[in-house]
């Protein structure tokens, strides 16, 4: 959940790490800090705050030396504060850490640190780490390491220096961790945005393992000590894809990229070649969202039931599995700890795994039995919305081949083009009613989900009340809430449940609720019972969530600019939730 990167080489290492830092930033963004190492000094500045924020205070750039490390950190043990910024000394100043994960047995760790006079400077699980280096440091720091890991329990990835060994210490179990080899430097990253534009031969570091990093060779090993192969990869990212490129935000160019990503997503050869008796979808907030699409497409297609769980809950319950499941998982990031420990759970039940997945070689990536990249490329924005996208292709694609057919819907790319153009009457709508503290979304079956991920944007990006229901479940309750303060979002496009949304949207108009409708071009009935209608093109039914989820996110967008909301970094948010 927090972003680490590290830098050896020949090279000033703070203004590299600064820019690293500026590109994890996305992965938390309540501390940052950076230690370098210096005429046989480590050198540590740090503070809480976003990196542009701090590196006014600290300075970064003018800390000297060509071997260090940095964190941006997302806070879960002890708030975002100085003395839990990262990194952590021990008590002699030679050693310093840096870590994303937790460490779940630190309590006890602490207590026996204390015992032995160790005094603590934070709150944090992680400052464990670095006092256990500096008590089992016997002259080689990689072997310290290696004790180190054996009394922890939890995920982590975390990078170990100290004041006159010219190396970097990684450690990986359960966070990840890639390292980019160049000539003569060699960089460490949460992922390849931190070094992208110095490297593109990178190493992805499995669970259990351990690095030794000079400037000039890395060597891994597993923690018991044995030597592991040096896997090197080639990747095709460039820089210019996770750059803004004239949008005021990621998010808003991420939702102008939809075209291209459903175009990309709809090229990628999906085939399920075993019809399972049961198949189970398990994954997070936007991911679960676009599963629960999967479902009704999937079981309307392919005649095979689908459960959705979502993965926090799954991975706790004792569901009964069957050798002949198959257990989708659908994640972006592929690191999101709930999403593979469902998988785990699965793999341990002796159940066959999906993966749909964007980022490559992701951990869930590489644990699944089978994996299908979702194509979306690199997704900055916290807010997901193209990967929603590549997501939704992915399920269909998948749907169509187990019904044994084809997905290849004609003009699908240029309709999303089309609807994309609706900014402008998106944007006069935001204006009209961006103040209102709720917000209702509705709609029913396969536009159901897109209610949920509707009011999900609003609420993760402009910090406004919205909830989401089917919408034949209004009148058991959520009726009650509404009034013309709270506008309802109605998602009721010419399809099957036409004439059953448009009830409901005569309740709530009958008990002076404002309607928002997005709808169907030419839908001339609409308009007599909305305030406000959005018209998306005509299509077959099946397709309408691709028409729907444009102006939901656009919607949210415009509404959380208004309120002048930090929109690609909202607050308490990270990118990839690596924890609990
Ligand atoms: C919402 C959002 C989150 C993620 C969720 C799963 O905009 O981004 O709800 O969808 O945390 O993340 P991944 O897909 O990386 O597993």
């Amino acid at each position: 959940m927090c972003g680490i990167a590290g830098y050896i080489g020949l090279r000033q290492a703070s203004p590299l790490l600064l820019e690293a830092l500026r590109r994890l930033e996305y992965r938390g963004y309540d501390s940052v800090g950076m230690a370098i190492q210096h005429d046989n000094c480590v050198e540590i500045r740090k503070g809480p705050g976003k990196v542009a924020a701090v590196d006014s205070e600290c300075h970064f750039a003018e800390m000297p030396g060509t071997l260090g490390i940095s964190h941006t950190r997302w806070s879960t043990h002890g708030g975002p504060s100085q003395r839990n910024a990262h990194p952590f000394f021990d008590a002699s100043k030679r050693f310093a850490v840096v870590h994303n994960g937790i460490i779940e047995n630190y309590l006890e760790l602490k207590e026996l640190l204390r015992r032995d006079g160790v005094v603590f400077s934070s709150d944090t699980d992680s400052e464990v780490i670095v006092h256990l280096t500096s008590q089992n440091f016997k002259g080689d720091l990689l072997e310290a390491v290696r004790s180190v890991v054996k009394h922890l329990q939890g995920a982590y990835a975390f990078c170990v220096i100290n004041n006159v060994d010219r190396e970097i210490i990684v450690a990986r179990n359960g966070s990840p961790l890639v390292i980019g080899i160049g000539q003569g430097e060699n960089f460490i990253g949460s992922d390849v945005s931190a070094f992208v534009e110095h490297t593109k031969k990178v190493m992805y570091l499995d669970d259990f393992s351990l690095a030794r990093i000079t400037k000039d060779n890395v060597q891994v090993s597993d923690f018991a000590g044995n030597p592991l192969p040096l896997q090197v990869k080639t990747i095709d990212w460039d820089l210019e894809q996770a750059q803004k490129q004239g949008y005021k935000h990621f998010m808003l160019k991420e939702i102008f990229e939809q075209p291209q990503v459903a175009q990309d997503s709809l090229k990628q050869a999906v085939s399920i070649t075993v019809r399972p008796a049961r198949i189970i979808i398990v994954a997070c907030g936007t991911a679960s969202y676009a599963g629960y699409v999967g479902k009704y497409l999937i079981e309307k297609l392919a005649d095979v039931p689908v459960i959705n769980e979502i993965a926090s809950e799954f991975r706790y319950q004792e569901p009964p599995l069957s050798k002949d499941d198959l257990v989708v998982a659908i994640s972006q990031s592929g690191e999101t700890a709930d999403t593979l420990a469902a998988v785990r759970l699965a793999k341990k039940h002796g159940v066959k795994t999906l993966g749909l997945i964007n980022v490559v070689d992701s951990t869930i990536a590489r644990e699944v039995d089978q994996v299908i990249y979702t194509r979306a490329g690199p997704e900055i924005g916290v807010a997901s919305t193209k990967a929603f996208m590549s997501q939704l292709v992915t399920l269909y694609k998948v749907a169509y081949s187990l019904a044994d057919r084809t997905f290849d819907p004609q003009q699908l790319v240029s309709l999303i083009t089309k609807v994309l153009e609706m900014q402008p009457q998106v944007k006069e709508i935001a204006q009209k009613y961006y103040h209102h503290p709720h917000f209702l979304y509705i709609g029913r079956n396969r536009n159901f989900p897109l209610a949920l991920e509707g009011a999900l944007k609003l609420k993760e990006i402009s910090y406004i009340h919205a909830e989401a229901y089917a919408a034949g479940e209004l009148k058991h309750g959520p009726i009650a809430l509404v009034s013309d303060e709270m506008p309802t979002v109605a998602l009721c496009p010419q399809d099957q449940v036409y004439a059953k949304t448009i009830s409901n949207i005569e309740e709530i108009k009958a008990r002076q609720g404002r309607i928002i409708s997005i709808a169907t071009e030419g839908d001339e009935r609409i308009k007599s019972v909305s305030d406000d209608v959005l018209y998306v093109p005509k299509v077959d039914d099946i397709l309408y969530p691709f028409m729907l989820v444009v102006p939901l996110q656009l919607l949210a967008y415009h509404i959380a600019d208004l309120k002048g909301c930090d929109i690609d970094k909202p607050r308490n948010l990270a990118k990839s939730v690596t924890v609990e």
